[in-house]
């Protein structure tokens, strides 16, 4: 069963960032069954570095698709991905130590993350974007 499901509350408006933050709700869904399932080791281990991955790909699109939309609060909303990623990789070390076995606090960290940055932090950036139409990057 998933941990958390994909809703209208987390469109943003911008279908390219509402597709990559399916991705990431996907790979962490995929963790939480492997988890549920008591799977640890090294498959875990590779599917957190998977979700990583995945979220680095994400803020870097993010990143440019702010650019390209003169999005004036860019550099805030960089340091912002930049602390989530340094905490993901302490979740994820911390899951290494544990010999690849998930835990609570990772699950509600991704979940509190994923709900109070989409809807508090990247609808400014989609809102602006959409505010203005020759803004809006096709
Ligand atoms: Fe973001
Ligand atoms: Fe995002």
């Amino acid at each position: 069963m998933p941990i958390m499901n994909w809703d209208q509350t987390l469109d943003i408006g911008v279908e390219a960032m509402n597709s990559d933050h399916r991705d990431i709700l996907d790979a962490m869904n995929t963790i939480f069954d492997a988890h549920q399932a008591g799977q640890t080791g090294d498959a875990i281990n590779k599917l957190v570095a998977k979700l990583g991955d995945v979220c680095i790909r994400h803020f870097s699109d993010e990143e440019e698709f702010m650019l390209k939309t003169n999005y004036p609060a860019l550099n805030t909303h960089k340091i912002i991905h930049k602390q989530l990623l340094e905490n993901y990789t302490k979740h994820a070390e911390a899951i290494k130590t544990a010999g690849g076995k998930a835990n609570d606090d990772f699950f509600g960290f991704l979940k509190r993350w994923l709900v109070a940055h989409i809807k508090g932090i990247d609808i400014k950036y989609a809102t602006h974007a959409n505010a203005t139409p020759e803004r809006k990057a096709s």
